[in-house]
């Protein structure tokens, strides 16, 4: 083990909230009840001012864990390991308990495209995206988790299913994953195949957090797709895929997140109590 992956505090099998600067100075201040917060790592690749300052506050009464939107993991172009490096810079600072990023890509030729774009599930990009987590963690020191993407399109030369990727991924690799179930319900629909079999796919031992955010649905001429918007509470059918899922997992980090038209943060602390009370159902089921 190295001595950043020792260092890093772990996050509790708790619901936890995503960190939104908006709510900086309340949680700082009143330290309402919480698990655990996660923050996008990107927002405090600055050097000192107001996100350092308060982060340094959190982090002093909660666990954090760093949840990446910039690396562009599928990506061809090579590794940017100035933001690796400052990565690792923040991860030395704060020993976060988890590092995760997605299975997407968003840059080519050095242009990013600000989203999180799918890549054909094929052996060729299996290959090229575990030689890309292989090299992060190396760089890193540290695991890092895996996020399975929102999609809105399918590609016809798709080889591999999603889950067989995602498990031989970390099998291959020894990262986590990171099992975001509100996406699984979005790409279930969207492309019409059962999400209660897709978490049954999962190699549940890899998986190491889970997140859960609101979805809206866009009608089109031809139909309506659902968009994984994180800009409302979690649907009814998504805390009942939440609650599969974790029999399956057991007790186990669950993280609300909501990051466009941000409500108070009473809202959010109401979605996270509803997370704990599922969660703390699942440990008197097993008592
Ligand atoms: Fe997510």
């Amino acid at each position: 083990m190295s001595e950043l992956t020792s260092a890093l505090k772990p996050i509790p099998a708790m619901a936890g909230i995503g960190l939104r600067a908006e709510h900086y100075e309340l949680i700082a201040t009143e330290k309402p009840k919480c698990g655990w917060f996660e923050v996008h790592t990107e927002n405090y690749f600055g050097n000192g001012g107001i996100p350092h300052h308060y982060l340094h506050r959190i982090r002093k009464d909660y666990p954090i864990s760093f949840h990446g939107v910039g690396l562009s993991l599928g990506s061809v172009d090579p590794v940017n390991t100035k933001h690796l490096q400052r990565i690792k810079q923040l991860i030395a600072e704060y020993q976060p308990g988890l590092i995760s990023e997605h299975l997407s890509w968003s840059s080519f030729n050095g242009v990013f495209t600000n989203d999180l774009l799918p890549f054909p599930l094929t052996t060729e990009f299996f290959n090229h995206f575990k030689d890309r987590v292989n090299s992060v963690q190396d760089f890193l020191e540290v695991s890092i988790l895996v996020e399975n993407p929102s999609t809105y399109l399918r590609f016809k030369h798709d080889e591999i299913p999603e889950t067989d990727f995602l498990n031989d991924l970390a099998k291959q690799t020894g990262c986590g994953l990171l099992l975001d179930v509100n996406n699984v319900f979005v790409c279930a629909t969207n492309h019409d195949f059962s999400a209660a079999e897709y978490i049954d796919n999962i190699n549940i031992e890899h998986v190491k957090e889970i997140h859960l955010a609101g979805h809206t649905k866009n009608h089109f001429e031809n139909g309506s797709i659902l968009i994984d918007t994180h800009n409302t509470v979690v649907d009814d059918l998504v805390w009942s895929l939440y609650q599969c899922a974790i029999k399956r997992t057991g007790q186990i980090a669950t993280l609300i997140e909501w990051d466009t038209d941000l409500p108070e943060f009473e809202i959010l602390l109401n979605e996270a109590s509803k997370a704990q009370n599922i969660l703390d159902q699942v440990n008197v089921a097993a008592a």
